[in-house]
């Protein structure tokens, strides 16, 4: 059910993965020897855990679209002198704890109000049990504050399938010399073993992946990164020609790890008109271009262990799932209840404002399809991913979507509506 007459046409080169920047600062800022780091995503989030390399004494330069990192030993990072601020980015937040836990520092983690509400005891519990000292506020959120102590090694059963939680344990094993064993519900994303590997670090994966030892006492070579497109920023624009009328977006240079193209698989059910063209293997991951054409989309049901690859991407499939014929449900997403915003109470408030039938469930969301306008006020709470897509809604003719926060997508995507405005029309 395409809205009328939105014609989308030309090809955008989505800013680099945030997952894989954040990291390729931490493991650069902390290798033997210098990493030259392209095409970073220059955005609020991969900011904060610059600023917090910065205030730990490592030496990242102004984030640019080419530099050099020159890293050093972590035994030479100190106790920072003021807490460490990680803004609203929950990556920075439990991946630096991990850092400080390994390196033994002091420190005190904290962030914004939307971070510091956000669940902290997944990380604290596994760091506590290698033997570090954590103290964090009564409601499991920042402020987290780490006492320098010696680790010891740890075997962890994650109750929940996070990439944040498998790599502060993996980060703190690495940096405090011990050996460790990780091990999820569902595999979530697996940049972190994908770059350790790549700068020397011996991983041991089990079949599934689900499971992660690394080695104790070992050293991170210096390794140049350029970090491809991110497919939870291409997707807005992969929605957006599915959603249009007639044209065609092509999204270059996009990160194609199996582990992040979850939601592109379910568009393939959805029967959603996206190839995947000229793909390679570029510097341990797979990338290729999409190509996106607007298509007659059907509704569908999600569920537990098809979460974590598109755990990001499911504001926005609720957004084509208000466009698409019939009922859709998504089941076992209880985690989007702990993003930046409660992504579930905002999607569905959201579309009810718009005029679509949507119901919340407790993990969860079901959402019917509908060909009518969509107006009103999207309320994002900050939050980055809800911004866009409505603001993917509100771009489509006949639509009129006023989104009351429309820079809050620099969290994730500075130059969005510059972007959304130049492929439509
Ligand atoms: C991320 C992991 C995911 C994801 C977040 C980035 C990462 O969070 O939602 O946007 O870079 O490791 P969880 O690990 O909490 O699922």
């Amino acid at each position: 059910m395409a809205a009328v007459a939105t014609v989308v046409h030309g090809t955008v080169r989505a800013p680099g993965d945030k997952s894989i920047s954040h990291r390729a600062l931490i493991l650069s800022a902390l290798a033997r020897g210098k990493s030259r780091i392209s095409n970073i995503l220059e955005s609020a989030d991969v900011q904060s855990t610059a600023k917090v390399l910065r205030a730990l004494g490592a030496d990242v330069p102004p984030l640019s679209s080419e530099f050099l990192v020159t890293g050093q030993p972590p035994r030479f990072l100190r106790d920072p002198p003021v807490p460490l601020d990680c803004g609203n980015s929950g990556t920075t937040a439990r991946l630096m704890a991990g850092v400080v836990a390994g390196v033994g520092i002091n420190a005190k983690l904290v962030g914004d109000a939307s971070l510091s509400r956000r669940p902290m005891r997944r990380v604290a519990e596994p760091l506590t049990a290698m033997g570090g000292t954590i103290a964090l506020a009564a409601h499991g959120g920042l402020p987290l504050e780490i006492f320098a102590k010696p680790l010891h090694p740890i075997e962890w059963n994650s109750p929940i399938a996070s990439a944040q939680v498998k790599s502060a344990v993996l980060l703190a094993a690495l940096f405090g010399g011990v050996q460790a064993r990780v091990r999820e519900p569902h595999l979530s994303r697996d940049h972190t073993e994908r770059m350790l590997a790549a700068r020397g670090v011996a991983l041991h994966l089990s079949d599934d992946g689900r499971t992660v030892d690394i080695e104790a006492g070992q050293v991170l070579r210096p390794v140049d990164v350029s970090v491809p497109a991110d497919p939870s920023s291409a997707a807005f624009f992969v929605a957006l020609a599915l959603l249009a009328s007639d044209g065609e977006l092509r999204l270059s240079d996009v990160c194609l790890n199996p582990t992040r193209t979850g939601f592109y698989r379910v568009l393939e059910r959805m029967n959603a008109d996206v190839s995947m063209i000229d793909v390679r293997d570029e510097g341990g991951e797979r990338v290729g271009t999409l190509v996106a054409r607007p298509s007659r989309l059907r509704g569908i049901t999600i569920s537990a262990h098809e979460v974590p690859a598109m755990i990001d991407e499911l504001p926005l499939l609720a957004c084509l799932a208000a466009r698409a014929d019939g009922v859709s449900e998504v089941r076992g997403a209880g985690e989007l209840r702990v993003k930046e915003s409660d992504r579930i109470a905002t999607i569905v408030a959201n579309l009810r404002e718009l005029g679509v039938a949507a119901e919340e469930l407790e993990d969860g969301f079901v959402v019917e399809g509908t060909n009518r306008p969509l107006r009103g006020t999207a309320t994002t709470n900050g939050d980055h991913r809800i911004a866009m897509c409505f603001g993917v809604l509100g771009a489509l003719s006949g639509n009129s979507v006023l989104i009351d926060d429309p820079a809050c997508v620099d969290i994730s995507y500075p130059g969005f509506w510059q972007e959304l405005q130049r492929v439509v029309g």
